[in-house]
């Protein structure tokens, strides 16, 4: 019987790879022309198939048989350091609970790969692929953690760090003895008049805490080209060997149960002298051997990509239809846009973001989230900004002193990151909370005077509502997108600022750092007091995710349009699925507005924070009012 079942298993294998195997070889063959490696790679791919678990190829089965299985209106992700959130991988699997609670159902693991304490970039200076942080806990736990996850119907996600390795990486570390064999795996220069080439056309991504493209390596005397920090050296995928390794490690952790692999810079993954180095088209070749090797062996797995560039460098990360890369891509474009209206109050841009998303093929899924552990940068569509008068310079610098407060009236309370003194350009750190107005509106205040505030008649009027107001309206607003919702763990309960990260060497030149503080459990259990700032945010978001999972206008594959509001502050957002309809309005003027919306009498409140201006089930009035960043879901 065993026999029996090994041979239908080896059928299945084989019926993949046959499936692609023509196309799998010829995209090989363009970056390597090597037979032999080649080879390796399939008999790997058939190694790691036939070590994947029965309960794995179920779940392989049950996708294949349901593709759309992730874009539903049910999936809702978080994002969190192991650390930082339970201590340990055995203290996030005691914290399965708070994730039903939170309505998650998936959830995306910080790199957790071991790597130097000091030099490590928030995890993503990995020195071994095969080990987990030692504080963490080990592969074991992990593999424990992915298999009571998929108990609970929680999905898992993770970072897959592949254009770069920590320096003291094994491969690094026999590169800097000068073994050729491991130089060759990274990109190494003895003469400085390449890496002058390089630099005069590739821009840098950390300008001010890691300047430049190359580190000088005086063991071998040679440059090293380092895109991001010197000590996380870029891996050479003209080398096949780098490439076959990088996917046995992709494909040893689908094996440990991983759902999703979030590739990590994957933009950067080739490099050519004479580019820019990013988004070059044998990117897309690797992405999509990696698809087709995914499909042969883990078909169950996602591929998430990171592709944080100009809006039209982003949708090509999904491939084509017959020839998908990623499943999934982030919306970053949209992420800049909402938080460049709340600081213009103008919705125009977000609402030709949000036209230019809906024109796209519903088979995209995107993940639209407002705030992650990285900065937030102002990768806008400038053309059309300047058509409305404003400039790409001092816009952003607008923009950046509005989130550090600068600005009469702001109440942001964001920090810089990597001011580049060349261009002028910076890009921004802070919470959500923080950025919304929270932070400021709480300041030395404690419970007793903040919960005093909630309880009394002024509430409504009060900086604190308006900032509370604001985080809502943001959350509901990437919760009515096609897509999967990411939260940032903490937002959940409007985790403010930490400002400790200053007082750390390690961490004290890097201001992303302010917004990747520990999750504060004291405050997390005051989230079902509704007189307390986490008890609001979280029992509205709680409220906004039930409903989000029970209509099906929510669902990735809905129509959606965007009704006119008549006010450049109003956005309005129409979602359609079979007989569930949905509208959302949002306010993102600090005033009170009142909008003519066409057929709004036709719609029923659903829910608005607080009840304002309407009550669940109200019907929605033709010129409809609508408080400072207030927002309404209606059906
Ligand atoms: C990604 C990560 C970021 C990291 C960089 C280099 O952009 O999100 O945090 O610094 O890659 O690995």
């Amino acid at each position: 019987m065993g026999f029996g079942i090994t041979q239908t298993n080896d059928e299945l294998f084989q019926a993949r790879l046959q499936k692609h195997h023509n196309e799998l070889r010829w995209l090989y063959m363009e970056l390597y022309e090597n037979d032999s490696m080649f080879a390796e790679l399939t008999a790997r791919m058939y190694d790691f198939y036939k070590e994947r678990n029965q309960d794995l190829k179920q779940r392989d089965a049950a996708r294949i048989a349901n593709p759309d299985w992730y874009r539903t209106n049910e999936m809702t992700g978080m994002m969190l350091y192991i650390d930082n959130f339970a201590g340990n991988i055995n203290g996030v699997r005691k914290k399965l609970s708070y994730f039903k609670e939170c309505h998650v159902n998936c959830v995306h693991l910080m790199p957790f790969l071991d790597t130097p304490a000091n030099r490590s970039d928030g995890g993503y200076a990995v020195s071994d692929f095969r080990k987990v942080r030692p504080d963490l806990g080990s592969m074991e736990d992990l593999a424990a953690l992915a298999s009571e996850c998929h108990r609970e119907s929680i999905n898992l996600c993770m970072d897959f760090v592949m254009n770069h390795t920590s320096e003291e990486h094994e491969w690094a570390i026999r590169a800097r003895q000068g073994d050729g064999e491991y130089m060759s795996r990274y990109f190494f220069f003895d003469n400085p008049q390449m890496t002058a080439q390089y630099e005069s056309t590739v821009p840098q991504v950390f300008p001010t805490t890691a300047p430049g493209n190359f580190t000088w390596i005086p063991e071998v005397n040679h440059y090293v080209m380092t895109t991001f920090y010197p000590y996380q050296w870029d891996l050479n995928y003209r080398n096949p060997r780098v490439f076959n390794e990088m996917m046995y490690h992709f494909l040893y952790f689908a094996n440990l149960g991983m759902d999703i692999i979030r590739i990590d810079a994957v933009p950067y993954i080739w490099k050519q002298l004479g580019t820019q180095c990013r988004n070059l088209k044998q990117v897309h070749t690797i992405v999509r051997m990696m698809r087709i090797i995914g499909e042969i062996v883990c078909p169950a797995v996602l591929l998430l990509g990171e592709v944080v560039m100009e809006p039209d460098k982003v949708a090509p990360y999904f491939g084509t239809v017959e020839k998908p890369e990623c499943h999934m891509l982030y919306n970053v474009t949209t992420m800049a846009a909402i938080w460049n209206s709340v600081a213009t109050q103008d919705a125009r841009l977000l609402k030709k973001q949000l036209d230019i998303v809906c024109r796209l093929p519903k088979a995209y899924t995107f993940l639209n989230y407002i705030r992650c552990h990285d900065d937030i940068g102002w990768g806008l569509d400038y053309p059309t900004l300047q058509n409305w008068g404003m400039h790409e310079v001092p816009h952003k610098r607008y923009l950046n002193d509005y989130f550090t407060g600068k600005i009469p009236g702001s109440v942001s309370r964001g920090e810089l990151y990597n001011d580049d003194p060349v261009t002028g350009d910076a890009r921004l750190c802070a919470t959500t909370g923080s950025l919304c107005g929270v932070e400021a509106a709480v300041f030395l205040k404690g419970d007793k005077e903040i919960s005093d505030c909630i309880q009394s008649d002024k509430f409504s009027h009060s900086a604190l509502w308006k900032a509370i107001r604001l985080d809502l309206m943001l959350h509901a607003y990437v919760l009515i997108q096609s897509g999967i919702p990411m939260l940032y763990s903490g937002d959940e309960i409007g985790q403010l600022n930490d400002y400790s990260y200053k007082e750390d060497p390690a961490k004290q030149v890097d201001s992303r750092y302010l917004h990747r503080g520990k999750m504060d459990w004291k405050k997390a259990e005051k989230r079902n007091n509704l007189h307390t700032v986490e008890g609001k945010l979280f029992s509205s978001l709680c409220e906004m995710l039930t409903i989000r999972g029970a209509e099906h206008a929510f669902d990735a594959d809905a129509q959606v349009s965007l009704p006119e509001t008549g006010d450049d502050s109003v956005l309005a957002i129409r979602r359609q699925k079979d007989d569930s309809c949905i509208l959302g309005i949002f306010n993102f003027s600090e005033c009170e507005k009142e909008i003519m919306l066409e057929n709004a009498g036709d719609y029923h409140c659903l829910y608005c924070p607080e009840n304002e201006p309407l009550q669940a089930g109200e019907k929605l009035s033709q010129r409809q009012k609508l408080p400072a960043f207030g927002f309404i879901w209606a059906k």
